[in-house]
Order: C-alpha cells, then sequence, then structure tokens
C-alpha cells in the first residue's frame, strides 16, 4: 500500500515537474532556440490585448515585467497577429534596426497602413523608402540650416506663454500640440497660426492619431473610421494648396518646404502629399508629448533640477540684454537643458517600439529568429532597466553629466530608418523651456501621468497651475 502511495505520489510530482517546465523554462531558450514565450491563447489576436494595456510610461508595464523575468528579455508572443520575437536587449535592438532592409524589414500592422496610406515612410520599404527619405532629410537639413527655423521658434514660444498671462492654469498638452503643429505647418506650408485651415487641419490629426491605436473597423463612426476620413480631408487640403502653388500665381512663392517639394520632379504628387503628412505627424505628435513629459518630470520629481535649468537659462537671458533673439551658441551653451529632456527622452518613452519582420533566418546571441515572423525591438524596457542603468526609475538629469555618452538608449530608433526630426525636436523643447522656466513657476494641478497606450498620452493633458515670476527671483 505504502509503495503503492509512494508510486502515485511520485507520478504526481512527475506530471506536475513536467507541466511546470511547460511554463517556467529553467534556460532562455528552447531546443530549436526559437526564444521561450508564449503565443496566448486568442486566436489571431494572441497576446495582443496584453501587451498593448496601457501603463505609466516611465515604467514596462505588466506584460513585460511578467513575461521578461518569466522567459527572459528576448521571448517569444503572438502580437498584431503574427507569431512574433519580442526583443528587450538593447545589442538585439541595435542589431534588428542596422539590419534593415538585408535581414529585417519595417513591417507595422495592415490597418496602420490604411491610416497613414501606402505612401507613408513608415510603410514604404526599398528605394522607395530611400527616395522619400532623403526629401524627409532636406527638410530637417534646411530648418537646421536656417536662422529664421530658430527665430520662428522663438516667436511662437513667446506668443504663446504670453497668451497664459492672465491665466491661473493651462492644459499643458493641448498648449504644446498647438506649438509644435503651428511651428511645423508655418515651415511646410507658410500657414500662420491664426488661418482658420491650420485649426481644422489640427482637428484632423487628433481624430486621426486616435484611430492609429483603435480597433481596425472600417465602420463609420468608428475611431478609425473617423481616422481615414480625418486622413482623407487632410490629404485634400494639401493637394488643394498644391494645386495653387502649381498654378504658378504671383506672389504664390513662398521658399518654404513645399516650394521645394513642388520643384522635384522625381516624385509623383501622392507621394509629395504623403511626406508633407508624414513631417507634419513626426513632426508635431512626438515633439508636444517629449515636451509635456519634460513639463511632468520636472514639476513632479526634481525642484533640484528645475532651480539649475533656470540659472542656466538666466545666464544665457543675461546675455541677451538687448533683447536679441535665441541663436545657435545659445542652444549650445544649454548643456544642461540637454541632459533634462535626454533623460526625459529615457524615461518618457515616446516611442515605446517599433514594428520589424525578419526577411531570412536570423541567428542571433543563440537565439533563432524564423523568417517572416515580427520583430519587436523595444526601446522602453531598455531604458528603464536597472541592470544598464542605476535607479533606472527615476528622473535623474545628472546622470547625462558624463565624458562618456550613455549606453543603452535609442529614443530615435536606429539604422537606416533613424529619426530624421531628432534634433528639430531637441532645439523645439530647449527653446520652450528657456522661455517656461524664466516666466512662470508650475505646479502639476492634478494626478495626471504619461500612459504608454503605447502612444503617449496623458488622460486629463496635463493641467498645470502657472503663476508668474519675477526674472530676478
Ligand atoms: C521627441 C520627438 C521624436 C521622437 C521620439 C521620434 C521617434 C522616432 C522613431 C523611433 C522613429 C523610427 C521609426 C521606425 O524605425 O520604425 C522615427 C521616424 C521618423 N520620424 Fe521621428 N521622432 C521625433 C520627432 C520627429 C520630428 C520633429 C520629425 C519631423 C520633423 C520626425 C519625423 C520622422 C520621420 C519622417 C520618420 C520616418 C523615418 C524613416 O522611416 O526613414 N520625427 N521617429
Amino acid at each position: 500500500m505504502g509503495d503503492l502511495v509512494l508510486a502515485l505520489l511520485s507520478g504526481v510530482l512527475l506530471a506536475l515537474i513536467l507541466l511546470l517546465s511547460n511554463f517556467v523554462p529553467a534556460r532562455p531558450k528552447h531546443s530549436n532556440n526559437i526564444p521561450y514565450g508564449s503565443m496566448g491563447y486568442w486566436p489571431f489576436l494572441g497576446e495582443t490585448l496584453s501587451f498593448l494595456k496601457p501603463h505609466q510610461s516611465n515604467s514596462i508595464g505588466s506584460f513585460l515585467e511578467s513575461h521578461c523575468s518569466r522567459y527572459g528579455k528576448v521571448f517569444k508572443s503572438h502580437l498584431f497577429g503574427s507569431p512574433t520575437i519580442v526583443s528587450c536587449d538593447h545589442e538585439m535592438n541595435m542589431f534588428i534596426l542596422q539590419n534593415e532592409e538585408k535581414l529585417f524589414q519595417c513591417s507595422y500592422p495592415k490597418p496602420i497602413h490604411g491610416i497613414l496610406g501606402n505612401l507613408s515612410l513608415l510603410v514604404v520599404v526599398g528605394d522607395v523608402h530611400k527616395k522619400l527619405r532623403n526629401v524627409a532629410l532636406s527638410f530637417t537639413n534646411t530648418c537646421k540650416s536656417k536662422p529664421e527655423y530658430l527665430h520662428d521658434i522663438e516667436k511662437l514660444t513667446v506668443s504663446c506663454i504670453q497668451s497664459w498671462k492672465n491665466k491661473n492654469e493651462v492644459v499643458f498638452c493641448d498648449e504644446a500640440k498647438k506649438f509644435t503643429f503651428n511651428l511645423m505647418v508655418k515651415q511646410i506650408l507658410s500657414m500662420e497660426p491664426d488661418d482658420p485651415l491650420c485649426s481644422n487641419i489640427l482637428q484632423d490629426f487628433q481624430t486621426f492619431m486616435k484611430g492609429l491605436v483603435s480597433i481596425p473597423l472600417y465602420i463609420p463612426g468608428t475611431p478609425y473610421g473617423r481616422a481615414v476620413k480625418a486622413r482623407a480631408r487632410i490629404c485634400s487640403t494639401v493637394r488643394a494648396i498644391m494645386r495653387e502653388r502649381g498654378k504658378g500665381n504671383v506672389g504664390l512663392e513662398k521658399r518654404d518646404f513645399l516650394d521645394v517639394l513642388l520643384s522635384n520632379t522625381s516624385i509623383s504628387s501622392e507621394g509629395k502629399v504623403s511626406i508633407v503628412l508624414d513631417l507634419l505627424l513626426g513632426g508635431y505628435e512626438t515633439t508636444s508629448t517629449l515636451m509635456s513629459t519634460t513639463v511632468y518630470f520636472l514639476g513632479q520629481y526634481s525642484q533640484h533640477a528645475l532651480d539649475k535649468l533656470k540659472s542656466e537659462h538666466r545666464v544665457i537671458r543675461e546675455r541677451k540684454k538687448g533683447g536679441e533673439t535665441l541663436d545657435w551658441e545659445d542652444y549650445k551653451q544649454m548643456q544642461f537643458t540637454h541632459y533634462v529632456i535626454n533623460e526625459a527622452l529615457r524615461c518618457g518613452n515616446v516611442v515605446k517600439f517599433v514594428h520589424r519582420k525578419a526577411l531570412k533566418d536570423v541567428n542571433f546571441k543563440g537565439y533563432h529568429i524564423p523568417c517572416g515572423w515580427r520583430v519587436l525591438p523595444v526601446f522602453s524596457a531598455v531604458h528603464l532597466d536597472p541592470s544598464l542603468h542605476e535607479h533606472a526609475s527615476q528622473f535623474d538629469p545628472w546622470r547625462w553629466a558624463v565624458e562618456e555618452p550613455v549606453k543603452n538608449v535609442a529614443p530615435f530608433g536606429g539604422g537606416p530608418r533613424l529619426c530624421p526630426g531628432a534634433e528639430l525636436a531637441k532645439i523645439e523643447t530647449a527653446f520652450f523651456l528657456h522661455h517656461l522656466v524664466l516666466s512662470y513657476r508650475w505646479i502639476i494641478k492634478e494626478t495626471d501621468h504619461p500612459l504608454a497606450y503605447p502612444y503617449v498620452e496623458f488622460k486629463k493633458g496635463l493641467p498645470i497651475e502657472i503663476e508668474l515670476q519675477d526674472l530676478s527671483s
């Protein structure tokens, strides 16, 4: 009898061990070296809903926490309708991005194509991508080389900040969006902020953004359906402006980016419309999020950093006794401001991850990635990895005050698709901060955190209480 009980118990124990070994792997890789992981229970969706569950953008969220601790920094899953390798490993992420078009290729889910359009830079690959990317680069390089660009940033900053004069509260995200959007439409289309078309296009872009992360049902009235319609409206507005300019009417030549674009004979007219949309969207949404997260982290966590920032900008302002505008030299002097912006990018994770697919079977660091699988390099997990960054969850701009550049950060991606607007976003944020810290004190009014949806949003729009301050205080 005793033997029977013992045999039964051993059997149950063995079954348990076998069962558990299926879920809790002892080693990080399968025998065929495809990383361990779970494909989820839902047909098609797999684990997509848990992966997309909103969480504070300065944390990695419960999905990545549980999966990384169970399976390691590289694991398999089933996301956005495909078997997927998720990478939270910096070396693997860089390997993926640098091997674009060789081993991997940009591959955003099909429903996103429906909204961005088939000629969007995030959708096109190969030679078409190279051609359109060069146009985007020519835009960002021209901006950087024009003193008028810096003047425009400053003019819009001052006008935004002055409009707060009689207020004691503003919804910061709305203000930041208006500011970055007005700047982009000025650079690209020569539109002034008071042009009624400007606020219509901005409204359409906001509808467009909501559709990007919605359930892709093309039914009128759903966020996805509304986004597709909003895109069509923006396209037809841009086409109408292009037609007017194309007529060559006297006085219509503005010497803005649209003029440069219209003189380019190697791109189709739809390609031109698409690049305008890419630059407007890429240029305003992400930069305004960077500004909002910077204001949030400074207001919420770091009075010490805010004081240091103020003293840096006071010194710069004192050099400008005659009230001259900021220039490149000033920008270069904003050393602590750069630390603050870099740290806000690390903690705020404006872009959490990007989409790729494997073009071939790939082996890297002992892992096997099968051809055709989706691959997601996740930047936020690297930015917030405590084994790579000391006190990773803390907003600490001083971590950037080191001789060697801080490693293991990639807020703007990498490889042949590295963001062409990185420097523009930083300049805009730095100039805005200059006037903000010299003009106002602010406190974050209500608990409102940056949430990764996965694109970052503040639920209440980051309401802040503001108080005009004396420059000498
Ligand atoms: C904080 C601000 C910004 C962040 C965090 C950011 C982040 C990124 C990232 C991660 C990518 C790579 C996407 C991928 O590999 O799939 C990207 C691409 C891109 N970004 Fe940005 N971006 C920012 C600002 C801007 C600005 C200001 C512009 C334009 C003026 C811009 C235009 C673009 C364009 C056109 C691409 C596509 C590049 C290509 O596919 O070759 N971005 N951005």
